[in-house]
């Protein structure tokens, strides 16, 4: 046995990189080699490892192609690895339709979070993609019970194998293909992490079922929904992980497709060509300043702040059961069945504790 210990950071929004962690955990302990699972809640751990007899997993979801931000942030976040060995296994979207087992697609995240664990000094031994059922029920709904099942009971294998030769010293690298789209999809990507996943954020509210328990405020991974005048209010910062959505005992919580296409028109208006089209001409200020980067940066804060106010207006009336009624009436989430991982218990999802009481200043 080349290790002492193994410690497996995970990001999981609905389970599923927590199981590929635990099946990680069991392949370790069946070997004799005490494994910790760590859920990024907990933040960074402090020390550093000490070197190659230890060993340092990172579990995530596939977001946009590429590592959800809240991963990439916690592995950049990592202590200097010295030497230490390290694995990245990228759970990802595997869909059955029928009989047939259409693979996920996980991009850049693995090879991504393996080149920031290398320049931190750790030496990554494997990087894989797993399929696991796709949890993305923002777009879709969640797949039938037994084609859940069928996805998981043959992910198992595919994940022993992998952590199997990683644990016993050996090295695996797969998903070259797939790293290969993700790159030539790279532009998508960042358009996911910087817009995107903004925007998604800023689509979810609470139906008339919602009887303001808190739960998605306690157990969300980020603390990014708050509890504010007795409703849950999405923050900027959820990284659309749908834990919220798919834990909700009372499956209030909705995502508002329609409403989305009116926030995208309204945040994708051009704020600059209108600012300088109708001031500049004979402004010889403006007509200095204006450049392609100024245009750029104030468009995207224009459409952040659209974002931002449009949500606090949309929030409101959903407060309004007549809105509520018709915002819920126009997604089609209302029909969508959850997902969440079928073995994973609300209880072992931590949630991270509010950072701040929940009446004050939302964004
Ligand atoms: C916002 C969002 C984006 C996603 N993007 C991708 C993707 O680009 N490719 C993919 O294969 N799966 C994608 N998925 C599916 C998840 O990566 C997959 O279901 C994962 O196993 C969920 O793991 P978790 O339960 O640990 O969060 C996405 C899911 C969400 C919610
Ligand atoms: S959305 Fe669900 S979990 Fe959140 S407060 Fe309402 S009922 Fe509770
Ligand atoms: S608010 Fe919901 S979807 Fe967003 S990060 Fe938290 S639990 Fe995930």
């Amino acid at each position: 046995m080349p290790y002492q210990s193994l410690t497996l950071h995970v990001f999981s929004g609905t389970g599923n990189s927590l199981r590929a962690a635990h099946w990680a955990a069991e392949r370790a302990n069946a070997s004799g080699l005490p494994a910790c699972v760590r859920p990024v809640e907990e933040g960074p751990p402090h020390s550093s490892p000490t070197g190659p007899e230890q060993l340092v997993g990172l579990l995530l979801p596939t977001h946009g192609f590429t590592a959800p931000w809240a991963m990439t942030r916690h592995a950049l976040r990592l202590p200097r690895g010295h030497g230490a060995h390290a694995f990245v296994c990228a759970t990802r979207a595997g869909v059955k339709l029928g009989p047939l087992f259409v693979p996920g697609m996980e991009g850049t995240a693995g090879y991504l979070l393996a080149l920031v664990l290398w320049a931190k000094g750790y030496r990554v031994r494997g990087v894989t993609g797993l399929d696991m059922p796709s949890n993305w029920t923002a777009l879709h709904s969640a797949q039938k019970p037994e084609s859940v099942a069928a996805i998981i009971e043959r992910a198992k294998p595919v994940a022993d194998r992998f952590f199997s030769t990683i644990i016993g010293g050996g090295r695996r690298f797969r998903g070259f293909g797939c790293l290969l789209l993700g790159l030539a999809l790279a532009p998508l990507s960042a358009a996911y992490l910087l817009a995107g996943r903004f925007l998604l954020a800023k689509l979810f509210f609470a139906n008339r079922r919602c009887n303001g328990c808190g739960l998605c405020a306690q157990r969300c991974p980020i603390g990014a929904v708050r509890m504010w005048r007795g409703r849950p209010y999405w923050r900027f910062s959820c990284e659309s992980c749908m834990r919220c959505m798919g834990f909700c005992p009372h499956r209030a919580v909705e995502v508002g497709q329609a409403w989305g296409a009116v926030l995208w028109m309204l945040g994708s208006a051009s704020f600059s060509a209108w600012l300088f089209g109708r001031f500049a001409p004979g402004v010889p200020l403006l007509e200095t300043i204006d450049s392609a980067p100024l245009r750029a940066v104030l468009d995207y804060a224009c459409m952040l702040l659209t974002f931002l106010v449009g949500y606090l207006g949309f929030w409101s009336l959903a407060r309004i059961p007549a809105f509520n009624a018709l915002f819920t009436w126009t997604t089609l989430t209302r029909l969508y069945r959850r997902y969440r991982e079928p073995g994973t218990k609300p209880s072992s999802l931590h949630g991270r504790p509010a950072a701040r009481p929940p009446a004050e200043r939302p964004e």
